[in-house]
């Protein structure tokens, strides 16, 4: 099958949180499971400097924005043993110095930049010599893919490829003015609202777009799938994905243990395995240092890696933290994104000094650092559509500390639900309190070393490989080709 993947993010060229992670490595499993695979993304500033061998394609997009036409350059990257990537270059749109936003202001143009991607989609998926059979978006940002494509077919594209549309996380859905609506260049019809069109409340909603006129949708864990087809996690699109229920699956993401291990990794100070856990306790106290807490052994480190959203649950964990630091337990955070919070965390360092690090922006050595010096993770999302962290955390033997919610729940396993497979601690109720009860209990299986022994050896030996989830993704597309 020859299958184009389009996202606004792609490991390692760009990224801002697990979609990267998830398309880059979707991209490699494709190739390995012998199918033809090309990913389509922007190009962003910096992609050229850190990647030398990207080539100018022989390709000149002029495409219909609105009233006017808009030209861009094609480039692309062959990769041995990977899917090639073509990106997408527009320096008005995307050399800036961030891919969403930039001091936490999104860019005023982001529907432009985006309604203007998709169509470099189509463009691609429909004059690429490679004729790829089904193309499968990421995102609001691709959203509009399948509605753009049918425009085509309505007007004579015969043999247009099949699509997939794959929510990451349904909070996130494009929603713009009705007069964004001009620039698909759509006829009057594609803005009907109900279950037709991409109108939502007397807004453009490009996720909607997508919904309705793909082929399949998929989203990144079974509970997730289940979840936003009701009120509570619907995000308003639960009626609209109810709907459409006939052609929703849920897919467990993978994890790429080519990047995510602790046996050939650059960044860890040192590599170990279940079968030889002695190095775990050098990054342990490696990471001590670097962030600055004592370092000791015996304290049990807690750490954190997110996006500081509203999703992953910052404000329950700020409150259980501030109760659970009177023990003798210490904290690690790494994370970017609201300045409330991030202000929030400066105020739990300063008060517990000795006992909390925090480290804001974004940094790939230290991520993988945390994962392998922590003794537990935290992850008590609000919602988490899958989540990947929790899965790293499993393979590095740092014990995932989770809210039983969407793909968190679907990965991990707790005490209570099977003793002898357990690998993780769960907690449900959206509170301060359920969470340092969890944080209590883990202190508690820290304490007695053949269970902290067993629970790192379950969760080392979890496999989230990308066989599975590849198999998965094949199957939905072998499904609507048909
Ligand atoms: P989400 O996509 O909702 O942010 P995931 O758990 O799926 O959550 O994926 C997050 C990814 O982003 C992980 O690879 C994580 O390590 C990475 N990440 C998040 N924040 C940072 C940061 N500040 N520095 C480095 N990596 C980060
Ligand atoms: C989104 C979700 C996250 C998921 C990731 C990759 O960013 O918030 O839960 O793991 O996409 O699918």
């Amino acid at each position: 099958m020859k299958i184009l993947l389009a996202s606004s993010e792609v490991f390692p060229f760009s990224k801002t949180g697990g979609l990267a992670d998830m398309v880059g490595a979707l991209g490699r499993a494709l190739v390995n499971a012998g199918e033809e695979a090309a990913i389509v993304t922007p190009l962003y500033r910096g992609i050229q400097n850190r990647f030398p061998a990207l080539r100018r394609v022989d390709w000149h997009f002029d495409l219909p924005l609105g009233a006017q036409t808009v030209p861009a350059e094609l480039w692309e990257l062959a990769r041995p043993g990977e899917a090639k990537i073509y990106f997408i270059d527009h320096p008005g749109y995307f050399d800036r110095a961030g891919i969403y936003q930039e001091n936490h202001l999104s860019y005023a143009d982001n529907g432009e930049r985006f309604i203007f991607f998709s169509k470099c989609v189509v463009n691609l998926a429909r004059y690429l010599p490679w004729r790829p059979e089904v193309v499968h978006l990421h995102d609001w940002q691709a959203a509009l893919v399948p509605a753009l494509i049918l425009q085509q077919k309505r007007a004579g594209w015969g043999n247009a490829p099949a699509t997939c549309l794959t929510i990451h996380n349904l909070a996130y859905q494009g929603v713009f003015p009705e007069e964004a609506f001009a620039l698909t260049n759509l006829p009057a019809d594609f803005y009907a609202p109900d279950g037709v069109g991409t109108e939502y409340f007397g807004m453009l909603n490009c996720l909607k777009g997508g919904i309705v006129f793909a082929d399949s949708i998929t989203t990144v864990s079974p509970r997730y799938a289940r979840e936003i087809t009701t009120e509570e996690l619907g995000c308003g699109l639960d009626g609209v994905l109810r709907q459409n229920h006939a052609k929703l699956t849920g897919i467990l993401n993978g994890v790429d243990y080519a990047e995510w291990n602790t046996t050939k990794n650059p960044y860890l100070f040192k590599t170990y395995s279940h079968a030889r856990m002695a190095g775990k306790a050098v990054n342990k106290a490696e990471l001590q240092r670097l962030v600055g807490l004592p370092v000791d052994e015996k304290i049990p480190l807690f750490g954190t890696i997110s996006r500081l959203a509203e999703q992953k649950g910052v404000d329950i964990q700020l409150g259980a933290l501030e109760e659970m630091l009177n023990t003798n337990i210490q904290f690690v955070q790494l994370g970017s994104g609201s300045p409330e919070y991030e202000k929030g965390y400066r105020e739990l360092a300063a008060r517990f000094p000795g006992k909390v690090a925090v480290q804001f922006g974004y940094n790939e050595a230290l991520s993988h650092r945390i994962e392998a010096g922590c003794d537990f993770f935290l992850m008590p999302s609000r919602f988490e559509p899958c989540g990947l962290n929790q899965m790293y955390s499993l393979r590095y033997g740092t014990i995932p500390i989770v809210r039983a919610t969407g793909g968190l729940d679907d990965s991990v396993i707790d005490f209570n639900e099977n003793p002898a497979k357990a690998n993780g601690v769960k907690f449900y109720e959206y509170t301060s309190r359920a969470l340092a009860k969890a944080i209590r209990k883990s202190i508690a299986i820290y304490e007695h070393p053949d269970l902290i022994r067993h629970f790192r050896k379950t969760a080392m030996k979890a496999d989230f490989s990308w066989n599975q989830t590849v198999a998965e993704y094949i199957h939905v597309y072998q499904k609507i080709l048909s």
